[in-house]
């Protein structure tokens, strides 16, 4: 049975869902930067903020998210700003009703951006214990695509065989480590390599992506 739940009417197949969940690591800006590329394509998102990525969106980006989830589109619509706050659908971590935490409601695409080394580490070890957890376990066993941006340094053993795990298990792990082939001038510019990397990997067209060679 297809999920019956808030969002089921919504899940079309002629739209294209993803889920995207910012974590604790440092580097909100690549989380947020993504969401707008990705909104502007026209995907609808399904957006989870883990209670550390709330902190660190206010430390790195001066956002702070409405405590209620329904409140949190139109805030990220302003702050970003987007045309409207359309295709965003924001859940709280024990909603256990949202339609990615199970994988009969369609949701075959997730990236977690940026993505702490304590998020990464339970679900390399199928820890579902909040909603990026299980949503992430969700995409694993259904064969769905995963991608995670982790961001640390130094990298310990401990989180490179959780990366490692996670690798052979088909996730993408496409880490916060910018090229400077292109010679970027700005954080912006940074931001934009690693957002277009991952937008690829979606199999979303861009036209102005930077490539091999190209300057910004
Ligand atoms: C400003 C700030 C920056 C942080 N940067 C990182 C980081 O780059 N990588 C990381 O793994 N944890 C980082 N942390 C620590 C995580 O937020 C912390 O381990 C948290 O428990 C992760 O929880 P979550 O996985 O539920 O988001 C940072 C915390 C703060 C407040």
């Amino acid at each position: 049975m297809r999920w019956q739940g808030h969002l089921a009417n919504s899940l079309k197949q002629t739209e294209h869902h993803i889920t995207l969940a910012m974590t604790g690591a440092s580097g909100a800006g690549y989380g947020l930067k993504l969401m707008r590329q990705l909104h502007a394509q026209g995907v609808h998102l399904h957006l989870l903020f883990s209670d550390a990525a709330r902190i660190v969106l206010r430390e790195e980006c001066s956002l702070t998210l409405p405590e209620h989830v329904t409140a949190i589109p139109a805030a990220l619509a302003d702050f970003l700003p987007l045309a409207s706050c359309e295709r965003l659908h924001c859940y709280n971590l024990k909603d256990w009703f949202s339609p990615t935490a199970s994988g009969s409601s369609g949701v075959r695409q997730m990236v977690i951006a940026p993505c702490s080394m304590g998020t990464l580490a339970r679900i390399a070890q199928g820890i579902s214990d909040n909603l990026i957890e299980r949503s992430a376990d969700v995409i694993i066993k259904e064969k769905g695509q995963l991608i995670i941006m982790p961001r640390e340094t130094p990298l310990s053993a401990i989180h490179l065989q959780h990366m490692l795990t996670l690798a052979q298990l088909g996730v993408e792990i496409i880490p916060a480590m910018p090229g400077f082939y292109h010679r970027p001038a700005s954080i912006d510019d940074l931001q934009r390599f690693m957002v277009e990397r991952i937008i690829d990997h979606l199999h979303i067209p861009q036209s102005n992506a930077l490539r091999w060679g190209s300057k910004p």
